[in-house]
């Protein structure tokens, strides 16, 4: 199927590693200009590289997102990387704590900085490029949540959790105020996707139990223990860059105000 991203501009926030490379090196692939952006200048001038050498058009926006100016910096760079901006994919996301920060053990101040991190940087940014797409009568704009949004956990990083339900919240008012302007707005639910980082938590739990080192044997039994789902494993990036690239196309053109989950059925409702 041709995506039609021909031609179309994309900024994907946060894709100097993880998921958003992954997003942005799809959308290159799929023949959209893309804009890399991160806060690590080195990082993010790896993954553009990289895209550069396929082929693919790409500039760079640095900066940090919780910051004002610094948010609208990044949106002004990327606006003049192509002369406009399609479509956004709000992406960068974290935990401003730590890992196993519990409800007690999360202050105010972490509450606060989650919650720039989450919401006021995609914030900052839909305001920026809305009037443009309005202008143009099109436009995407994609935030990336989490199951926890909608099945938060007792246990770690209830600011996170409740930042992405927020995200989650906000895609259907956006959705819903851009009525009839040709702009839909959706969010995209990962399960728990392969990272460096996961690769090495797992592998750690098969030397702790003695699975060996096969990596097929260690996902499967991890995945069994700890992340049970139908499709027993864990996805992969390029399962969310794959669902990024059709809701940012013009074939998805009615899924609108929609919360997409990618995560091989993991989260045991219906909808
Ligand atoms: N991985 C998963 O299993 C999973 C599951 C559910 C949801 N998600 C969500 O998916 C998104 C991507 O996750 P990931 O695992 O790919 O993350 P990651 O590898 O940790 O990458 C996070 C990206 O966000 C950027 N970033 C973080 N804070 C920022 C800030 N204040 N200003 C500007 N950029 C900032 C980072 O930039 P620098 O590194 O350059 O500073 C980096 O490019 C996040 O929103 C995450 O919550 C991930």
């Amino acid at each position: 199927m041709d995506l039609q991203l021909q031609g179309k501009r994309a900024l994907i926030t946060g894709s100097s590693s993880g998921i958003g490379a992954g997003i942005a090196r799809t959308l290159a692939r799929e023949g959209a200009a893309v804009v890399v952006h991160g806060r690590n200048r080195e990082r993010a001038h790896q993954v553009a590289e990289q895209i550069r050498n396929h082929g693919g058009r790409v500039q760079l926006a640095i900066g940090d997102l919780t910051d004002d100016a610094q948010a609208r910096q990044v949106a002004q760079a990327a606006d003049a990387a192509f002369g406009g901006i399609d479509i956004l994919i709000n992406n960068a996301g974290g935990a401003a704590g730590q890992q196993q920060q519990d409800w007690m053990g999360t202050t105010p101040e972490v509450w606060a900085a989650t919650y720039q991190t989450n919401v006021v940087s995609a914030v900052r940014l839909i305001r920026y490029f809305i009037p443009q797409m309005k202008q143009r009568g099109w436009g995407r704009i994609i935030q990336l949540a989490s199951a926890s949004a909608t099945q938060p956990l007792p246990f770690s990083l209830p600011d996170y959790q409740a930042s992405k339900a927020a995200v989650v919240n906000f895609t259907v008012g956006l959705a819903k105020y851009l009525g009839g302007t040709g702009i839909t707005v959706n969010t995209i639910t990962p399960g728990t996707i392969l990272t460096p980082a996961l690769e090495r938590t797992f592998r750690d739990w098969a030397r702790a139990r003695g699975w060996g080192d096969d990596w097929d044997v260690i996902e499967r039994r991890a995945v069994a223990e700890m992340f049970p789902n139908p499709s027993g494993r864990v996805g992969r990036i390029e399962d969310i860059a794959a669902m990024a690239a059709f809701v940012a196309s013009p074939m998805a053109g009615f899924v609108n105000g929609a919360n997409l989950r990618v995560d091989g059925g993991r989260v045991p409702t219906i909808n």
